[in-house]
């Protein structure tokens, strides 16, 4: 069976990017009986860029409880907290020793993170950057590389960083023996890059996210904040680089992509696409909405299901990591 992985980081609620990025193609995929499924919550992750517990804590179970509403089958899924897997961050050590540094000098995230201090002529280009960050590819690395993720459902934001899992896969075979599966990452043309409600890519760090599971007041009033050109109704419209367009087609087909074009191409005002496409969105989100609630009313369900997903990711991540412990040289556990 092919496996695939994937892990979303619990800072802030999960929005309409997540969704169509990651979690709706990994659902998919893990209904396929040739696959076998491990789906997880990046909490380590989210310590990297968020410090307030509370937060933290809070995230972790809307993400959680994000997944679950959107159609994850715990019983078909190996589901669970990164955290609660010891081996996952034990794994991490003995990769960042086989890491070059050269590597994780080009990470998109730490790259950005210096650039803006050159940008601003501060004294020190790494002022404000912090190990987490720029080690932040080898925790994901070891995310995947413990379950030998085969095929890794993601945004196009992180394929470099599944690029760089794989060197580092192929490094340890290389010094070790075959023991890593190379993963791939597997993007979802139609969704690409969701964007946000200034048009740049949705991001809990541009602060320009729609909460996928917002409440109904709220989600209208978010869609009606996506920027849009000054064309006036009766104009036609461009569809390409229209966020409106680009979010209705994250969640359609061909068929209603080619109507829209003609309502574009009609010169459909703004103000009534913003209405359709709010009235859509929340029809398709309206029941997932409901259990997700219901779900986050019961913090007691959710930790029941994570506790089951965390033995089974131990069952496999255990007997690993002591199978790589012996081939590093490290002496099975006293
Ligand atoms: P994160 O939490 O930033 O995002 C989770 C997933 O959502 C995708 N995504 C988007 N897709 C389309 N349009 C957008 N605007 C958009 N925003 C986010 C991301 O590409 C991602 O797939 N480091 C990862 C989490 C992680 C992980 C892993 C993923 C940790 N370990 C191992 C795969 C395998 C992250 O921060 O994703």
């Amino acid at each position: 069976k092919t496996r695939v992985l994937t892990g979303i980081t619990t800072t802030g609620i999960p929005h309409l990017g997540n969704y169509a990025g990651a979690i709706r193609p990994a659902i998919q995929s893990s209904q396929d009986d040739n696959t076998e499924s491990f789906f997880f919550l990046a909490d380590y992750h989210a310590l990297i860029k968020c410090h307030e517990p509370d937060v933290v804590r809070e995230s972790a179970r809307s993400v959680a409880a994000t997944w679950l509403a959107s159609g994850l089958d715990p019983d078909r899924v190996t589901f669970y907290r990164q955290s609660d897997i010891r081996e996952i961050t034990e794994l991490t050590w003995i990769l960042t020793t086989i890491t070059a540094k050269g590597l994780m000098n080009r990470a998109h995230a730490y790259k950005a993170a210096v650039q803006e201090n050159v940008e601003q002529n501060a004294a020190d280009p790494d002022k404000g950057v912090e190990m987490g960050l720029f080690c932040y590819p080898v925790l994901m690395t070891a995310d995947i590389l413990m379950f030998n993720g085969q095929k890794i459902p993601v945004g196009k934001d992180q394929i470099q960083h599944i690029e760089m899992a794989r060197d580092v896969a192929q490094r340890f075979n290389y010094m070790y023996g075959e023991t890593f599966s190379l993963p791939e990452a597997v993007v979802d043309d139609s969704a690409m890059i969701i964007p946000g409600l200034d048009g740049r890519k949705m991001s809990k760090s541009y602060g320009n996210t729609i909460p996928l599971f917002e409440a109904e007041k709220k989600f209208r009033k978010l869609i009606n904040k996506i920027k849009t050109n000054s064309l006036e109704p009766g104009e036609p419209k461009d569809p390409e680089g229209c966020s409106l367009f680009a979010i209705y087609s994250a969640f359609t087909g061909e068929a209603e992509q080619a109507e829209m074009r003609q309502k574009y191409a009609d010169g459909i005002g703004w103000g009534d696409m913003k209405k359709f496409l709010f009235e859509f969105l929340n029809e398709e989100l309206r029941e997932k909405r409901e259990e997700y609630t219901r779900l986050m009313n019961d913090p007691a369900e959710l930790d029941r299901i994570l506790a089951k997903g965390a033995d089974k990711a131990r069952a496999v991540a255990t007997p690993f990591l002591e199978d790589i412990r012996n081939k590093v040289g490290i002496s099975p556990m006293a």
